[in-house]
Parts: structure tokens; sequence; C-alpha cells
């Protein structure tokens, strides 16, 4: 069945039911991200954010909060002291340019960035089979739905044994 809302259309309700934004609280694809790695078994979980939000993204799943505000070059330092084992998987919840160069540095060679913006690393063959994928949040694709529906079935239940949270 023909979707009867335009592209643009949907775009604008979507812009209408959105909540009032929170500045104290982490982003929102943040939020939800650590609940999901943290329900499919990842750990380490590690993320950067403002230390205001550090307690509540330990209480969602982080392991470790790093301070946004550290250069590039100290965040890596510092990751690279924590973790013994390759990153092999990083989603970069901010995507702007700085977010993603700090990603694919510490991205071990054949591990996947995934990104929410377009992607600015990777792209050029350097050898280090490193893959960088760019995700829209979005069920509405003819090839999205079938995961859409099976999704929609898994939050509800997620949400009602209160193992997801919603940020509002
Ligand atoms: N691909 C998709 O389907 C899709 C869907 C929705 C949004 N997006 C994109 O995803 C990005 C995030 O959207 P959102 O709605 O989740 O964000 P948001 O709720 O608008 O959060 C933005 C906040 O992120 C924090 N932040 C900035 N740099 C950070 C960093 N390096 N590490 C940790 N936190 C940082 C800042 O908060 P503090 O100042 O408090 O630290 C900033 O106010 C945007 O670029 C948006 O365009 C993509």
């Amino acid at each position: 069945v023909a979707h009867p809302l335009s592209a643009n259309k949907v775009r604008l309700l979507r812009t209408y039911i959105t909540p009032a934004y929170r500045y104290d609280l982490p982003p929102f694809l943040m939020f939800t991200a650590i609940q999901l790695a943290k329900l499919s078994g990842f750990s380490p979980i590690i993320t950067t954010a403002s230390l205001h939000n550090e307690s509540l993204l330990l209480s969602l799943g982080a392991t470790h909060v790093f301070d946004r505000r550290l250069s590039n070059a100290a965040l890596i330092k510092r990751v690279r002291a924590l973790v013994t084992v390759p990153v092999t998987y990083i989603f970069d919840a901010v995507a702007v340019k700085e977010t993603q160069q700090a990603a694919y540095a510490l991205l071990a060679p054949g591990g996947t960035l995934v990104v929410v913006e377009k992607p600015q690393v990777g792209g050029d063959d350097d050898g280090s089979q490193k893959k960088v994928f760019m995700v829209i949040g979005s069920f509405h694709p003819l090839p999205n739905r079938a995961l859409g529906a099976k999704f929609a079935i898994a939050m509800t239940a997620w949400l009602e044994e209160g193992k997801i949270k919603v940020r509002v």
C-alpha cells in the first residue's frame, strides 16, 4: 500500500511530534543506543558525554564515560589505556567530523563504525579494512518495514518490562 503522505509531510509531522528539546540530557540517539548495546550483550560500553550526564549514562548501561570536551588525541589515549582488546564496533551517535575522526582512529582493523550523519571518514582504501556505515532510523522505506514490524514488537515488550527507558 502506498504511503498516503509525501516524504516532506512525514518529515514535518515528525518535527511536530518530537518532544520539546531537553538540554540537560544526553543526545537522544546515544541514550537509546547505549541501552540497546547493553541488551545485546556488548561490554565494555564506552561513551563520551558532558560529565553532568555521567551517572545517568552509567545507569543505562555505559561502563565508562569520558568527557566529550577532551581533545581527540587525549580521548584516544584514555580509551587505549582502558581497553586491552581491539575496539571492533563503534556507534557514533553525534557524528560530526571530529567524533567520526576519533572513532575511525580508535577502530581496530576490520572493525565497523556506524554513523548517524554522512560519513566523513573512510572512503579511501587505506588497507585497514575498516567499514563505515551510515544508518537512517526510519522504518518507512520499504526494505526496512519487515525489520520495523519485528522491532516494534520487541521494543513494546522492552518498554513494558522496563528494559528500555525513554528520554522525555
Ligand atoms: N540517522 C538518523 O536517522 C538520525 C536520526 C536523528 C538524528 N540524527 C543525527 O544524530 C545526531 C544526534 O542527534 P540527537 O537528536 O541524538 O542529538 P541531540 O539530542 O540533539 O543531542 C545533542 C547533544 O549532544 C551532546 N554532544 C555533542 N557532542 C558530543 C560528543 N562528542 N559526545 C557526547 N555528546 C555530545 C551535546 O550535549 P551536551 O552539551 O549536554 O554534552 C549536544 O547538545 C545529529 O547529528 C542528528 O542530525 C540522525
